[in-house]
């Protein structure tokens, strides 16, 4: 059997389509737009990729989109005194500081500084404790999980008593997206189980899984023999194993691989994630999905 492909590529571009008619509605009937700042501290080469793609695509919805460098230097009270700005600013409905930040800024007081109303990555600890609550609580799940749960959705895989098991636990993808799919309602009320770098048999475990969220950071560590055949497999790692020339650009590029062994994997699974163009291309999507809600909670119509 070969698995079915669950492909971010594809469902970013139905999920995009989607709010870039939302935000032309809603800029006919409101005059207005979801604004979104990126906040760059610095010149690492990973952040400037990851903010320019962000800006690109905020762009392509139609989002005003504004993009902060600062330099590697900025102090942690300049840094604070600028969220604090755009914390006022009625036109940004999502700010977001590039992680990582430099050693002499403390991060969580930076993450704390965002209005939890203007958190779209997710990551204060109000919207941490409105996932935890779930239901209508929540208002910006982080974009990785929120991501993961959208391309099971749309997979059409059966969530509802299905076994979930998270390999990893980590505070961006595999405690949130654990507490996202034991949540009551449509995409969720699974049974989940977390594995982690102190479980005593994590195959024992995997092969349990209908749907197996793998999120470990450690290529190759899920092996074909720990999956359940049929199951969902969902590959979060992005594990970069050494580098190639581009046949389109000819310039160097990451060779990529994923937590699972790809192509043994896919002959047992059901549906599963390939890496690269499974969940990663998902993150920025949701990121712009989250910033859409933000204005319309801002209108007071989400
Ligand atoms: N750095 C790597 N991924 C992310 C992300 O999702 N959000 C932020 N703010 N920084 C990141």
């Amino acid at each position: 059997m070969t698995a079915k492909l669950i492909l971010g590529t594809e469902i970013r571009e139905q999920i995009l389509e989607e709010i870039t008619a939302e935000v032309k509605e809603l800029k006919e009937e409101y005059g207005k737009v979801p604004g979104l700042v990126t906040i760059l501290v610095g010149e690492n080469p990973a952040s400037i990729s990851y903010v320019t793609l962000k800006i690109q695509t905020a762009h392509r919805v139609g989002f005003k989109e504004v993009q902060d460098s600062q330099p590697v230097d900025i102090s942690e009270a300049d840094l604070l005194a600028l969220i604090d700005k755009y914390n006022k600013d009625d036109s940004i409905n999502g700010i977001l500081v590039q992680l990582p930040i430099p050693k002499h800024i403390n991060e969580k007081k930076v993450l704390n500084a965002i209005d939890p109303d203007k958190d779209v990555d997710g990551f204060h600890p109000v919207n941490v404790g409105r996932l935890m609550i779930g239901g209508s609580e929540v208002k910006f799940p982080p974009c990785t999980p929120a991501g993961i749960q959208e391309m099971i959705v749309r997979a059409g895989v059966e969530t509802k008593g299905a076994e979930v098991v998270v390999v990893g636990r980590s505070n961006i993808v595999g405690k949130p997206i654990a507490n996202m799919m034991l949540q009551k309602g449509p995409g969720a009320n699974a049974t989940v189980t977390i594995v982690h770098t102190g479980t005593k048999n994590m195959e024992a475990h995997c092969k349990r899984a209908d749907i197996l969220i793998v999120a470990a950071g450690v290529p190759g560590l899920v092996k074909p023999e720990w999956i359940k055949p049929g199951a969902c497999v969902i590959d979060v790692g992005v594990n970069r194993v050494g580098e190639k020339i581009s046949e389109k650009t000819g310039k160097k590029v990451a060779i990529l691989k994923g937590d699972v062994d790809f192509d043994a994997a896919k002959e047992i699974a059901g549906s599963i994630t390939p890496v690269p163009g499974g969940v990663g291309p998902m993150t920025i999507t949701m990121l712009m999905k989250n910033t859409l809600k933000s204005m319309k909670f801002q209108l007071g119509i989400a």
